[in-house]
């Protein structure tokens, strides 16, 4: 069973409550969008988007961004329905840019253990791009066993399981417009 309150969500059974409002999120991505600009600007990047996830984050983040450049998308194996990382990652979307010689910006919904942009960083590399950067809305850097390089983070979150702005419970709650968290205390089932 789910239903969405202001301030509060049940999905999936599961209780959550809201911990990064709609204004926050919009005026961070506001600023890595200027940041973004002045930092590739004349160089035509090129957004890969990695599905699920990433998906509302890249449409705002995109649209702060005042410089030409392109998009992509892939998709990688998720969590399926659980709420801890299986371990393993498989891509299930390729991309169809030739990025040899470009300046590529991945962007992740959230990045946990790392060893979904570990493996992303390895694949882009493969092709030969000019540069390649990695932005994400939220960052569980105490759960990051991966020595990754995040060159820019919307968020740094405790290791907790959020949902929403395209962050899912067993494909739930992706619609929300604010980022939520577990409420781990909440006995509350149905
Ligand atoms: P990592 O490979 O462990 O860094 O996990 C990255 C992927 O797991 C993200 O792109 C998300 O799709 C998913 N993920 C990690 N933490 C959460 C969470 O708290 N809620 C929903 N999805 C998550
Ligand atoms: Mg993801």
């Amino acid at each position: 069973m789910s239903f969405y309150t202001p301030g509060k969500v049940i999905c999936n059974g599961d209780t959550f409550r809201e911990m990064i409002t709609k204004e926050e999120l919009q005026s961070r991505i506001a600023e890595l969008g200027d940041e973004l600009s002045h930092d590739f600007e004349g160089k035509k990047p090129i957004f890969i988007g990695v599905l699920n996830g990433a998906f509302i984050f890249l449409a705002d983040l995109m649209r702060y961004v005042t410089i030409p450049c392109e998009v992509d998308f892939l998709k990688l194996s998720s969590y399926g329905d659980a709420k801890v990382s299986s371990g393993e990652v498989t891509e299930k979307k390729k991309i169809d840019a030739d990025i040899e010689g470009r300046h590529v910006i991945l962007v992740e919904d959230i990045v946990d253990t790392g060893l979904s942009i570990n493996y992303l960083l390895n694949l882009m590399n493969l092709h030969h791009p000019a540069s390649v950067s990695v932005v994400t809305l939220l960052h569980k850097s105490q759960a990051t066993r991966h020595d990754v390089k995040i060159d820019y983070i919307g968020f740094k979150i405790p290791t907790k399981f959020v949902l929403g702005y395209g962050l899912d419970f067993a494909q739930e709650g992706r619609n929300l417009a604010q980022v939520y968290v577990l409420d781990e205390n909440s006995d509350e089932k149905d």
